[in-house]
């Protein structure tokens, strides 16, 4: 495997800075308003290919200023974009995020991202057996699905991160090689099982998110916990992105899941350091002066 085909979501961040986050029917005054790139499928794109993936993204954007912004933002980081459609009446996906409280709330309209859907025979002309596929939850489950299928007919490795959260079929999970929740997502997928006996359902394949406490995964033996980093907090957004964007990077180059989970934890510790999804998003010699620390 060498190349990590990434077929999500595309979209600008309208970020705003407040000291309280509004309840229902509440209005409160905020400190900054900034727009970003991100859309989870564009910020895993973006990680990958600074820590040195080879990284096609496939997906759609509308013909607006968003649009144009974004397909320069995957230029400036070498991410291809030879798959990504423009889609004449549609607008780009927008995520409207609130950051208050050291934590953000989200809402994203996908708006083109809708449209990311293929035929069989385009599917084609885009994987094979070099291919590790990358998928999240922000365009339509059906083509998620057609995807899963496709790559799981032909050995091609999926990894499939499941956010945000919604009901999955145990197909689908059956399908893909990896999946990828935080906690949130993990009770939403699975129920309120203890979450040792959900990972032992699933070994090298389901590997937990939990935040500050690092990952867990079952290696068939036993469940391996990898702490995450001591990080100075500037934004949590896209971190979960990146330790996806990061474990596929690794997985390519042939680690183990433990190694690449190691090598994605510290990623994506990193992350949070800088602004927006993709500001603090490190390189790799950055990543490895991080890593012979820990
Ligand atoms: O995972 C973070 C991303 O989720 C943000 O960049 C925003 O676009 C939302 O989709």
């Amino acid at each position: 495997m060498n190349r990590i085909v990434v077929i999500g979501s595309v979209s600008m961040d309208l970020v705003v800075t407040t000291n309280k986050r509004p309840q229902a029917g509440e209005t409160v005054i905020g400190n900054t308003f900034q727009t970003v790139p991100g859309g989870k499928g564009a910020n895993q794109a973006v990680a990958a290919a600074r820590l040195g993936g080879q990284v096609e993204m496939v997906g759609c954007v509308g013909s607006d200023e968003f649009g144009n912004i974004i397909r320069q933002n995957f230029k400036q980081n070498q991410v291809g974009t030879r798959h990504l459609r423009t889609i004449g009446e549609e607008v780009t996906g927008t995520a409207h995020i609130v950051l208050a409280d050291g934590d953000n709330s989200i809402v994203v309209v996908q708006s083109a991202n809708k449209h990311v859907r293929f035929t069989d025979v385009e599917l084609e002309q885009l994987l094979d057996d070099q291919t590790l596929v990358l998928l999240q939850l922000e365009i339509p489950i059906e083509t998620v699905e057609q995807v899963s299928t496709y790559c799981h007919q032909r050995n091609i490795p999926v990894l499939l991160n499941p956010a945000p959260s919604q009901a999955l079929t145990s197909e689908l999970l059956e399908k893909v090689t990896y999946v990828t929740p935080n906690e949130h997502e993990c009770r939403d997928l699975f129920g309120d099982l203890p979450i040792e006996d959900v990972l032992r359902r699933y070994p090298n394949k389901l590997i937990v998110t939990e935040g500050v406490r690092g990952v867990c995964f079952f290696d068939g033996k036993t469940i391996q916990h990898i702490p995450a980093i001591l990080a100075n907090v500037v934004d949590t957004t896209g971190a979960g992105d990146t330790f996806n964007g990061a474990l596929a990077v690794s997985l390519v180059e042939g680690n183990n899941l433990e190694e690449a989970a190691r090598f994605a934890v510290v990623a994506s510790g990193m992350s949070v350091e800088g602004f927006g999804a993709q500001g603090g998003m490190p390189n790799r010699a950055d990543v490895m002066r991080r890593l012979e620390r820990v």
